[in-house]
């Protein structure tokens, strides 16, 4: 098996910012509550024109050209979301024909929140078994197109955006060290959206409930996470051979700042060792851990050799980590 590693990072943010005054312009909320309790003060919120596979294909072209690659040198696109363009085909096709990767095999992949993760677990075996050499893995949500902006429990919460990672082979000893992945559907009904797909198709009653919207049990969902962001970064640790005092950086899921402090209560860290963007983007699902990683090793934080530990969790329910010693200079 060949030693895989990130080669390459981009990322993409709509330009338009919602912050918490904004909304609490004609909702029953306020900048305090949502700060508070989330540690969110804005998010974006893309255009009406802007697709998930434009954002995506932006963050994607950014990481071919840090990893130095051309589109046609890329063998399968892994985008994980679940606000594609389409019901079907998948938004891996558009971005493939929006960046030019010719020579590239497409794929959507459904993890909801933790779909990066599951990207990168599912991406490495490929490159480690030879059979590619280099994946696109791309976590992107227009997470404002399901979101029912008249809820106040939910609309304050997500935002748009995509972040990209390029698989190639390392050196050996660097790069991917483990991943752990889990999944529980009896846990569905916490976080999903109940009507557009075939157990619910779309009609003029389930437009009338707001039921293509994200629905959420917020606490169920709280207690699950600070469960699993602890326990997926143990076992994740464990299976690497590694220790939580091991860790130079976590990139959690930024679903709640609450949560990702639980999290690095639960493993002893320091605040500084801690990558948290939460404040201006809000939770952008599956595209919440790659644009945190670009931005902590953009800004010179995580550095060649560091032991990074990501963590996420979501609907499904779903939740998984990685271990990587960081590859890249
Ligand atoms: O990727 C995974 C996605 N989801 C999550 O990670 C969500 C995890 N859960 C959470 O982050 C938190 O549970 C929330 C932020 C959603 C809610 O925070 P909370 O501390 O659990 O508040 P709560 O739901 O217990 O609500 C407390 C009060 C309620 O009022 P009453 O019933 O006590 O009178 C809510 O109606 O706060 C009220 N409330 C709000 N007030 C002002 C709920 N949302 C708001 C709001 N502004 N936006």
């Amino acid at each position: 098996m060949k030693s895989v590693g990130i080669t390459g990072l981009g990322s993409s943010l709509p330009e338009n910012i919602v912050t918490n005054r904004d909304i609490a312009n004609y909702l029953d909320t306020n900048d305090e509550w949502i700060v508070n309790r989330t540690g969110i003060s804005e998010r974006r919120k893309a255009e009406e024109h802007i697709l998930t596979s434009d954002i995506c294909a932006e963050a994607a072209q950014k990481a071919l050209d840090d990893a130095g690659l051309k589109p046609e040198e890329i063998d399968l696109i892994i985008l994980a979301t679940m606000t594609p363009d389409l019901v079907f085909p998948a938004t891996a096709c558009m971005v493939q024909e929006k960046i030019g990767a010719v020579n590239a095999a497409a794929m959507d992949l459904e993890a909801a929140c933790t779909g990066f993760i599951y990207g990168i677990a599912t991406g490495q075996q490929f490159v480690a078994t030879g059979m590619y050499r280099n994946v696109l893995v791309i976590g992107g949500e227009l997470m404002s197109r399901i979101v029912d902006w008249e809820d106040r429990n939910t609309c304050i919460l997500f935002g748009d955006g995509a972040g990209a990672a390029v698989l190639s082979p390392v050196e050996d000893g660097c790069g991917i060290m483990t991943n752990y992945l889990g999944s529980d559907g009896s846990g569905l009904e916490s976080l999903y959206v109940p009507a557009g797909g075939a157990k619910r198709p779309t009609c003029e009653e389930t437009v009338k409930q707001r039921e293509h919207f994200v629905r959420m049990n917020g606490s169920e969902v709280f207690k699950f996470a600070v469960r699993v962001m602890g326990d997926a970064s143990i076992k994740a640790l464990e299976k690497a051979g590694l220790g939580k005092e091991d860790i130079d950086f976590l990139v959690p899921h930024q679903a709640n700042i609450r949560i990702i402090e639980a999290a690095t209560k639960r493993l002893g860290l320091s605040k500084d060792k801690v990558i948290a963007n939460i404040d201006k983007y809000g939770n952008m699902s599956a595209a919440s851990i790659p644009v945190a990683l670009e931005e902590a090793v953009t800004n010179n934080r995580i550095k060649k050799g560091d032991i990074v530990l990501m963590v996420g969790f979501g609907g499904g329910l779903t939740w998984g980590a990685t271990v990587m010693k960081w590859n890249k200079d």
